[in-house]
């Protein structure tokens, strides 16, 4: 494996996030540049995306990179039988650093594996999204001037969710009171609870909604993910089960943010939009930067 891929959060130390969040920073004031001049990207979507796929070609092609790939397997050898072991084997002959995301838990470290160039994963399954928990960081760092001692409510779909997956391990380098608000079927990962154990970290699991989000510093909303329930009756349960809406904002503290990785479907009211604690489609912006501070970190530039 190349050790500068990043397919799960952990391979980043907090030092490592920390500077990649400060350089994240200065391609925010500089965003355009030429340290990926000569260099070549393959951006492997086996599954759908809007924003990650877009902003990291915007992050490439901002720093003077070019890009190859493909936005749906069903056009690519794939559905001739090829293996995705042969795949990547290919496109590291062809590419500098392969950003992909895959339906299938542990596809990218299997990829970081068998790659002779590091790999971003860009989603796994349910399992992990690093790049959009260093855009999440930044986000929280950048409203909250610290990532240091805040309260996190997490809401929705905690299990299949794999921004929430990755955002919990990042954040529990920084002290967090973490509250996870999901129904039954969709609550955290056993696995997860106990790591969170394991490494002292507070946490409280709620069912209630409304009345308890006065104390959030963050609130991260997500959506209950349709693609990977088995059986449509249980999405159907528990699709509509907590909707924010403006006026549950009232009470709420002043540096109260709401995340969402995107795309909402109707967990947040769209009244919400206009509230200024509404910071989702700016998050979805510093996508670009987070992004480019992981290419330039994975090709020590
Ligand atoms: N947040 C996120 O992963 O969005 P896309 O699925 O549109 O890439």
């Amino acid at each position: 494996m190349d050790n500068r891929s990043l397919v799960s959060i952990d391979d980043y130390t907090k030092e490592e996030i920390l500077e990649v969040l400060a350089r994240a920073a200065e391609f925010e004031k500089n965003p355009n540049s030429n340290i990926l001049e000569g260099k070549v990207v393959a951006s492997l979507f086996f599954e759908p995306s809007t924003r990650t796929r877009l902003s990291f070609e915007t992050a490439i092609s901002r720093m003077g990179g070019r890009i190859v790939g493909f936005t749906d397997a069903s056009s690519t050898s794939t559905s001739k039988g090829e293996t995705l072991n042969d795949t990547i084997k290919m496109v590291s002959n062809y590419a500098d650093l392969i950003v992909m995301r895959h339906s299938i838990e542990g596809a990218a470290r299997y990829a970081s594996e068998v790659s002779d160039v590091p790999v971003i994963n860009a989603g796994d399954g349910a399992n992990q999204h690093p790049s959009q928990t260093m855009l999440d960081l930044y986000s929280i760092q950048k409203t909250q001037g610290t990532l240091e001692n805040l309260n996190i409510f997490m809401v929705g779909d905690l299990k299949y969710g794999r921004t929430v997956h990755s955002l919990l391990m990042a954040l529990s380098h920084f002290n967090p009171t973490f509250h996870f608000i999901a129904p039954k079927e969709l609550e955290i990962p056993r696995a997860y609870k106990i790591f969170m154990d394991k490494n002292n970290i507070k946490y409280h699991e709620h069912s209630e909604f409304n009345s308890i989000i006065n104390d959030a510093d963050i609130l991260y909303m997500t959506r209950v993910q349709r693609e990977r329930f088995v059986d449509p009756l249980e999405y159907e349960k528990v699709k509509n089960v907590y909707i924010l809406k403006n006026d549950m904002l009232k009470d709420t503290k002043d540096n109260l943010r709401v995340l969402h990785p995107l795309p909402r479907v109707n967990e947040i009211a769209v009244d919400v939009d206009a509230n200024p604690k509404a910071y989702y489609f700016t998050q979805a912006l510093n996508g670009v930067y987070a992004r480019q501070a992981i290419i330039a970190k994975a090709l020590n530039l």
